[in-house]
């Protein structure tokens, strides 16, 4: 284990004060008492040893952080990369290949109008579908990595559960659907680290939402394979772009194209965007969906295109515009505020895209970033973001909302605390270069999955019942307030 040592020397002193100063005091006491009394040569080694032992385990800053990645059979992962051709429907791309290039970053974004704020090699054009093999990569180089499973306080499983499930959320063969899932449940029960916490210990990850992995009824009108409702599947965690309202699902940013390998290149970026002229007030970037005329998100639309301080993105239009990460950046670099309205699923990537070009986003509805983020983004919302509860179109109406009024109101001063915070954000929802040693969305959500493995574990040996709070459902996670 060379990689730990090497974290071990460069943080522990920064990290562990209050360890240093443990140990210089047990050092005071021992001559303090080796003074006082007549020397006795059994003092001194007895000390000595407690000292050692206990420099040796505050040392090992892996203690309790380990991670064991399971070494599954290829078809749960390196098989549908190979076949990457065929991942198209349930995919937005009709070529999925060249997204899994750059462990899963894309292809490399040169952007010769504007070297100087899209640097090389920090700059992906990255689709969100990847974050399976991203996070699987990242997980590669993480610094507390263990092969001996009974040393692990978790226990990784990278099955690429979403690229896996879009070749079939179009069959209607359920049985087809959901063999995936089935045949990797059955595979990870006959292991022997299955037996230690019966699952408990083990986490996925997922680049779709968790809804596409929840089909409760065997109807053929279903969404989804029933993978998370599978008894293995249950006692695990997932997390995704998207958690549902289950409480083994934890959501984690969707991946942007930043990746920056060093600390420096963030921080150029931070300044980048704190400098930046916006002359639009707010934005709104999506595409209209004539079928769902009462939506929040067709109401945002008509007021974004009535709005002189508003700038519409129609994404239905030229459609590269939109899938160019350096248009996109650009045009959320332009405004102040960007409307994040629910669309097709409660959450989108376009949070993250527009806090990374440090535009405040406007949220609607509580699942969107408040009830799902929760390891990324700061529990006061208000420091961050602007809220305006809506629950339907026809409390739209009846309140009257004017997204631009409320926006207006918002004092300068406070608009600049909001946009500075959602700056400083950036390193926590960006999925940074695997070499880089950056404290990320990764970092948190591997921290945020130890720390709630710990708890399980915690509540095993009290003899309490880990099944509670576990595979059950928590519908205050979707309520307003
Ligand atoms: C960035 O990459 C492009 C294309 O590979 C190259 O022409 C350019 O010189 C690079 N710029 C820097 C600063 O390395
Ligand atoms: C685990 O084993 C593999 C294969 O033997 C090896 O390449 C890797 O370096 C080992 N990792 C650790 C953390 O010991
Ligand atoms: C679904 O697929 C399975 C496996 O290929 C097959 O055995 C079964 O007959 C199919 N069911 C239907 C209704 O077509
Ligand atoms: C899930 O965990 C419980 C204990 O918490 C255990 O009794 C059960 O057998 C586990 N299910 C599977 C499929 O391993
Ligand atoms: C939340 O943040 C706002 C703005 O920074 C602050 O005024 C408020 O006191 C905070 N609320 C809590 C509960 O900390
Ligand atoms: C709704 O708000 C708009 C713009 O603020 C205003 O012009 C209009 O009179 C209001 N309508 C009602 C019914 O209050």
């Amino acid at each position: 284990m060379e990689k730990p040592s090497i974290m071990i020397s460069r943080t522990c002193c920064y990290h562990h004060p209050q360890l240093w100063f443990a140990i210089l005091l047990s050092f005071l006491l021992c001559t303090l008492i080796l003074t006082h009394f007549n020397y006795s040569s059994s003092f001194e080694p007895v000390v000595f040893n407690n000292v050692e032992q206990e420099q040796q385990q505050e040392q090992d800053l892996c203690h309790g952080k380990y991670v064991y990645i399971h070494d599954l059979p290829p078809r749960f992962n390196r098989y549908i990369i190979d076949h990457c051709d065929s991942l198209t429907r349930g995919t937005d791309k009709p070529n999925m290949c060249p997204y899994m290039k750059n462990m899963g970053f894309g292809p490399r974004i040169y952007s010769p109008e504007s070297p100087h704020l899209f640097t090389n090699n920090t700059w992906y054009e990255t689709n969100q579908f990847s974050l399976e093999l991203i996070f699987h990569n990242k997980m590669r180089n993480y610094k507390c990595l263990t092969n001996k499973s009974w040393e692990a306080s978790a226990i990784y499983v990278p099955f690429y559960a979403g690229l896996d499930i879009s070749r079939f959320l179009w069959v209607s063969n359920l049985t087809v659907r959901d063999a995936s899932g089935r045949d990797l449940a059955r595979w990870l029960w006959s292991q022997k680290e299955w037996k230690r916490m019966w699952g408990r210990d083990h986490f996925l990850i997922s680049g779709r939402i968790s809804w596409d992995f929840r089909r409760q009824h065997d109807t053929l009108s279903g969404w989804g394979s029933n993978f998370r409702f599978l008894p293995e599947s249950m006692n695990m965690s997932m997390l995704s772009v998207e958690a549902s309202s289950w409480n083994n699902d934890y959501a984690v940013p969707y991946p942007t194209s930043f990746h920056p390998l060093k600390e420096l290149e963030i921080l150029e970026w931070q300044r980048k965007m704190r400098k930046r002229k916006r002359p639009h007030l707010f934005t709104f970037t999506g595409a209209p969906r004539p079928e769902m005329k009462d939506s929040i998100r067709e109401k945002v639309i008509e007021h974004c295109r009535s709005s002189q301080a508003c700038k519409f993105i129609d994404c239905s239009y030229g459609k590269e515009k939109c899938d160019n990460p350096v248009n996109v950046i650009m045009e959320f670099g332009d405004s102040v505020f960007c409307l994040q309205p629910p669309g097709d699923s409660y959450t989108r990537r376009s949070i993250f895209d527009s806090m990374v070009a440090g535009c405040v986003p406007v949220f609607f509805h509580p699942g969107t970033a408040y009830s799902q983020y929760k390891w990324n983004l700061p529990e006061n919302r208000t420091r961050y973001s602007v809220y305006i509860p809506v629950r339907d179109v026809k409390e739209w109406d009846k309140r009257n909302i004017s997204v631009e009024k409320e926006l207006m109101k918002i004092p300068e001063d406070e608009v600049v605390a909001l946009r500075e915070e959602v700056i400083k954000l950036i390193p926590s929802i960006v999925y940074a270069d695997p070499r880089s040693e950056i404290e990320d969305a990764f970092n948190l959500a591997v921290k945020g999955i130890l720390e709630r493995i710990e708890r399980v574990r915690d509540e095993i040996r009290n003899g309490r019942d880990p099944r509670i709070g576990f595979a059950d459902e928590d519908h205050y996670k979707y309520t307003f307030n």
